[in-house]
């Protein structure tokens, strides 16, 4: 697939198959990740993979009851909040990979440089038949000392992307985009 070919072809998936992405798959995933532009050339993050579906799972009900119980915090949320307490609904889709990516606050284009990263893996992984899910919902949760503290993610590490990942089920249909606003000087 060349890179046009996978950009038109991109979804967001949320349906995967049973099979576990090997960890040669994940880690030519992450250097595919670092091969992003970044400024300065600070090459600022930090990646955390999870590969485990019943801590995947257990942060998944974690996350819905933490939204939900201060959703006044969450405005943004609001519109979902009938989700949060569906006990079907899981954040991560029923993923048995995720994939965090922090970075160096240090760095000052971190949050750029990350995206960037996010965006390289989201397009190789589309390349090998892997479907992924930016997760904004666990946002906050992926953020939080403790989190930090249990995968050895330093303090001054910031979260930029959570991705849900998987073998898709199945292609879904090509994504449908209003036309580029562009802005003109007359
Ligand atoms: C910053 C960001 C946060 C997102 N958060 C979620 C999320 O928590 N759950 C989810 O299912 N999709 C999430 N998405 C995926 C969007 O819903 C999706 O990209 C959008 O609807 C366009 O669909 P497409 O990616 O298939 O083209 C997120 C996407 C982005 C970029």
């Amino acid at each position: 697939m060349n890179v046009k070919e996978c950009m038109n072809s991109r979804r967001s998936v949320r349906s995967y198959t049973d099979e576990i992405i090997s960890d040669e798959v994940i880690n030519e995933l992450l250097v595919l990740g670092t091969k992003a532009a970044t400024g300065s050339n600070g090459q600022p993050w930090g990646f955390v993979v999870i590969k485990d579906k019943e801590a995947i799972q257990a942060m998944s009900d974690e996350i819905k009851v933490k939204i939900h119980d201060s959703i006044e915090e969450y405005p943004y949320f609001r519109q979902y909040e009938s989700w949060l307490t569906n006990p079907k609904f899981n954040v991560f889709n029923r993923a048995n990979c995720i994939m965090v990516i922090y970075g160096d606050t240090s760095s000052h284009w971190y949050d750029k440089d990350c995206t960037l990263a996010a965006a390289n893996i989201i397009l190789a992984a589309q390349d090998m038949g892997i479907g992924t899910c930016w997760i904004g919902f666990a946002e906050r949760y992926c953020n939080t000392p403790e989190f930090k503290a249990k995968y050895n993610v330093p303090a001054n590490y910031d979260l930029v992307c959570t991705l849900s990942m998987g073998y898709m089920k199945m292609q879904m249909t090509p994504p449908e985009r209003k036309a580029p606003t562009v802005f003109y000087n007359k």
